[in-house]
């Protein structure tokens, strides 16, 4: 049996195999392009079981980057001066130029604000550049952080959690995120600035207008923005809690679009989807409307104040005690000043957002794990593959026990069966011998070590599981097989598809075992899903190999085409199996019925068959359905 590799660097062309490889008058043009490509080698990655994560807040993620920020800060400041040099050259261009009759000072103004409108560009460029590269940055740290932490956290809180949250956290909360760093950050500083900057020059124009601009504005506009900041606030948290709910609705909906066109729920779907939305645009009017009431009332606060400086202004400059250049500067001053006011209300939006997502973020990154790796954790030793359950008693939810008093020895390199009815407690056995759970009682051993001492990846490299519901992740047949190890050879890799019998599927394939299967393997049918997952256990060799109901929807012939290689993978490992067909059971050392989550009945088949009791009649009634007569 030979395969096709996908690429030309595979092994020989083979006549009649979809690829044939790269034609030999090409192979020296081949060769000169690779040459050329840059060496993008795989980075390797430090994963440690343990996690140190502290509040994420906008300080601790830009201490990292603070040169690159002071820098930022620097252009900010000169691109405010420049900008803000206008008003005040327009004094010295009418008080100096215009009205004494003076070209050279007005050539000299002209030229000034040239430089001055010249430089805010540049510096503006630069500015937006840096600022653009950090919030790039700082959101690929982030996507990395939070993944790292997600793939630590246990099994048990992807239970709970909604896999669209999680994706609305990773997508929406880090997009806006990414804004606050982008556009808010420096931005807010800009306007912040320029305010200062101008009422520095209010006070410098003339000292009393300004104080009454001051007592006109200062007590209205503190007033509406401690309203605004309370109830905007609370406004977007809401938002990213609904964005949130639309996507994991999404999500739900697109996983299972098959149960629900079967179902015909697309109805009752869309309704609900529109529901979310909805909540979704309520949410969102909500926030629409604090900015709405918010940005007109500071306009007319504004203009409030500018009118009443204009009749104070005009009456001094009667009475002699204002220049008409000192007025128009100040007014055009008094009209920049509020136009950061209307800014920061935009920026508050982004920050807000921004500052709602971290909350957001936090909350994910300081979730601890129920099921933690022992800050002196040992690493497990090759073990033999002794297992005890002892005492034990688990439940998911610690209130409701599912597994009451467990004890369980199964000794290294017996092939133990577990037995039982739906819900007895079967795969929860075996969960807490992967250690996806702990008990709430008792302790769960390997070779006399308690699974709590030891180091996950030393753990879980010795288990093989293949599970009651294989998961195919997208990419090649190959690329699922060597799953666990990616060093496998190609003969290991042909060995464990003739000894499951996958041959058969993969010689039907267009491309052979480099055929792409789709998400979740959604393009292969359940049984040759779980051919494959017993092919990739078979390939990583386990000292303790766990099959939860992993030949369940095979047919009988190919279940006993397989039975060799059923074999030779229990052979040198200690295995669980479960399985409601009996077939299996006969083939273990020893089996155990689970009944209510305790082990009612051990022993071996034999022996259970005499005992005459719940076992028995199992297999009497799994005898009296079945057609094919066990040996
Ligand atoms: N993640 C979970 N959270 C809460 N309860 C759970 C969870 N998984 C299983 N259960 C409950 O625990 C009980 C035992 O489940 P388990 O999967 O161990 O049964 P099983 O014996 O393997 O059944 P089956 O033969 O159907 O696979 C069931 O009542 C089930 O509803
Ligand atoms: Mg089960």
């Amino acid at each position: 049996m030979i395969w096709t590799s996908g690429g030309g660097r595979g092994p020989a062309p083979t006549r009649g195999l979809p690829f044939a490889g790269v034609p030999t008058e090409l192979q020296e043009r081949v060769q000169e392009i690779r040459d050329k490509e840059p060496d993008h080698s795989i980075p390797s990655v430090e994963f440690s079981q343990t996690t140190r994560n502290k509040d994420l807040t906008i300080r601790s993620l830009l201490r990292p980057y603070l040169p690159r920020l002071l820098l930022a800060i620097g252009f900010v400041t000169l691109e405010t001066i420049a900008a803000q040099s206008g008003p005040f050259l327009t004094k010295i261009g009418i008080d100096e130029g215009i009205r004494p009759g003076n070209k050279t000072v007005l050539l000299q103004v002209a030229l000034a604000a040239l430089f001055a409108v010249i430089g805010q560009a540049i510096f503006g460029w630069r500015r937006i550049a840096i600022t653009i590269r950090l919030g790039e940055i700082l959101s690929k740290d982030t996507r990395v952080k939070v993944f790292s932490h997600i793939q630590r956290l246990p099994v048990g809180f992807f239970t709970k959690e909604k896999t669209g949250r999680l994706l609305s956290r990773m997508t929406s909360d880090i997009d806006s995120l990414t804004a606050l760093f982008q556009d808010g950050l420096v931005s807010i500083a800009l306007q912040v600035l320029t305010m200062c900057f101008v009422t520095g020059m209010i006070f410098y124009l003339d000292p009393f207008l300004a104080l009454i601009t001051f007592i006109l504005v200062i007590p209205s506009m503190t007033i509406l923005t401690i309203w605004y900041h309370r109830s905007s606030e609370k406004a977007f948290s809401q938002v990213r809690d609904r964005i949130a709910d639309v996507l994991s609705d999404l999500q739900e909906s697109l996983t299972g679009i098959r149960v629900i066109i079967a179902m015909n729920r697309q109805k009752h779907n869309i309704l609900h989807h529109r529901n979310t939305v909805g909540k979704y645009r309520d949410t969102n009017f909500r926030t629409a409307n604090i900015n709405a009431i918010y940005g007109p009332s500071s306009e007319m606060i504004g203009i409030a104040s500018q009118t009443c400086v204009l009749v104070i202004g005009g009456i001094m400059l009667k009475n002699g005690d204002l220049q008409v250049g000192t007025l128009t500067a100040f007014i055009l001053y008094l009209t920049q000043f509020f136009a950061p006011i209307q800014q920061l209300v935009q920026l508050y939006t982004v920050y807000q957002q921004g500052q709602a997502s971290l909350g957001k973020l936090t909350e994910l990154l300081v979730t601890t794990s129920d099921v933690p790796e022992a800050p002196n954790a040992r690493s497990l030793p090759p073990v033999r593959g002794d297992i005890l359950l002892d005492h034990v008693t688990f439940g998911y939810d610690a209130a409701t026990p599912i597994l009451s008093d467990i004890t369980l020895h199964i000794q290294a390199g017996e092939t133990f069966a577990l037995v039982g009815e739906t819900g007895a407690g079967k795969s929860t056995v075996t969960k807490l011998i992967t250690r996806f759970h702990d008990p709430q009682q008792g302790t769960v051993q390997v070779d006399g070590i308690d699974l709590r001492e030891v180091t996950f990846e030393s753990l879980r490299s010795q288990l093989g599981v293949v599970p009651q519901e294989p998961f195919l992740f997208h990419g090649s047949i190959r690329d699922n097989l060597i799953f666990s190890r990616s060093e496998t050879s190609q003969t290991e890799i042909q060995e464990a598809c003739d000894a499951v019998g996958l041959n058969e599927l993969i010689n039907r394939l267009p491309h052979g075992i480099d055929t792409q299967v789709h998400e979740r393997g959604s393009s292969l049918s359940s049984g040759e899903r779980q051919l494959l997952s017993l092919a990739r256990a078979f390939l990583s060799k386990p000292r303790v190999l766990i099959l939860d109901e992993a030949t369940s929807n095979l047919d009988p012939k190919t279940e006993s085409s397989i039975e060799h290689a059923l074999d030779l993978l229990l052979e040198d490992s200690t295995a669980i199996i479960i399985a409601h067909r009996l077939t299996t059971a006969l083939r273990a050392d020893r089996v155990a019925v689970m009944h209510a989550g305790r082990i009612i009945e051990i022993g071996t088949h034999d022996s259970l068959l005499a005992q005459n009791g719940h076992y028995a009649s199992l297999y009497r009634t799994w005898i009296s359905h079945s057609d094919t007569s066990p040996s």
